[in-house]
């Protein structure tokens, strides 16, 4: 099994990014930590409790992390998620809580225990570089980071320039990119390709299961926006590609780049400046995606939800 921590702010595809990972055996999700994104900390918070609860693992923790950016204000995304963050999902009131103290603390020692920690990030960098900036050690103890966020040719989707998870917080991401930690990245270039088709939506909810309609209340939801915007067929599932990755890297391509991002000029703020043709000589930082088999990715998706069954008795 491999270990990792996810990092999120649900957010609808964060929350079918955690039901996929919390349905996969070959994954030790040994903590969930939230962080302020797509709607508020409080929101983000209650919404993994409720994924964790949905996937019957209430013994996964749930850190609650940083509540605002580490340097701008905080910008949420109601527009795209609903008030809730999960509109569509139609679940009943959590009965779980988050485990006490902060995911920032959480991370440290979750980190400092183990020797290979994969760090999943689904959101704003915010709780990971806090981490990092405290406890500079426990870089040693990550294998990888794998995340959402940033775009090159695809651009960006909160300014012309900007991916939402970087321009929230995008000294945070500074922070990660310069880490020296290995990255794997998932951009926009490469999540526009696997957009929620109804078809596939269909598939979710034919499961006929608590959570493939749960799955298919959000996405119906969730894809409202992204229709409406960039008149398609479905909107792009933004963060279970991080899951897919560790499930079946085999579904995406890309190659090792270096990957700037641009902190300074509000024109750009949150820009990843993707060094695809290799032109500035610098060192790659990150291996960034820029294909998937997307049948696959849905493929892959669909199983790992039809494997969650309600808790009986
Ligand atoms: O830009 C898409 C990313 O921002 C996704 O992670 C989505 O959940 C939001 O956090
Ligand atoms: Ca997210």
């Amino acid at each position: 099994m491999r270990r990792i921590v996810i990092d999120t702010d649900p957010g609808q595809d964060d929350a079918v990014a955690l039901l996929a990972a919390l349905a996969s055996p070959e994954l030790e999700v040994v903590a969930v930590t939230t962080v302020a994104g797509n709607v508020p900390l409080s929101r983000t918070t209650a919404n993994a409790l409720a994924m964790v609860e949905l996937a019957g693992r209430p013994e996964v923790p749930v850190y609650a992390g940083c509540a605002r950016p580490m340097v701008r204000r905080l910008v949420t995304a109601e527009y795209v998620h609903g008030p809730t963050g999960i509109d569509g999902a139609d679940l009943p009131a959590v009965t779980l809580a988050a485990t006490p103290g902060n995911a920032v603390d959480a991370l440290i020692d979750l980190l400092t225990r183990s020797e290979a920690t994969t760090v999943c990030l689904l959101g704003p960098h915010t709780n990971l570089a806090m981490a990092m900036v405290k406890e500079p050690s426990i870089t040693a103890h990550i294998d990888e980071i794998v995340l959402m966020g940033g775009g090159f040719f695809e651009g960006g989707n909160t300014t012309p320039a900007a991916e939402f998870n970087i321009y929230v917080d995008p000294h945070a991401a500074q922070v990660v990119f310069t880490s020296g930690v290995p990255i794997t990245m998932m951009p926009l270039d490469v999540t526009h390709q696997a957009l929620t088709t109804d078809a596939r939506i269909a598939r979710f909810r034919a499961l006929g299961t608590p959570a493939g309609e749960a799955v298919a209340g959000m996405l119906d939801f969730y894809d409202r926006h992204d229709e409406a915007k960039y008149g398609t067929e479905g909107g792009p599932l933004h963060d279970p590609c991080v899951i897919a990755y560790l499930l079946r890297p085999e579904l995406f391509t890309g190659r090792r780049c270096h990957v700037a991002i641009e902190h300074h000029s509000e024109l750009t703020m949150g820009m990843t400046v993707i060094d695809w043709w290799g032109v500035t000589g610098n060192e790659p930082n990150a291996q960034v995606m820029n294909q998937v088999d997307a049948d696959g990715y849905y493929e892959l998706l669909t199983d790992r939800i039809g494997r969650i069954h309600p808790v009986t008795g």
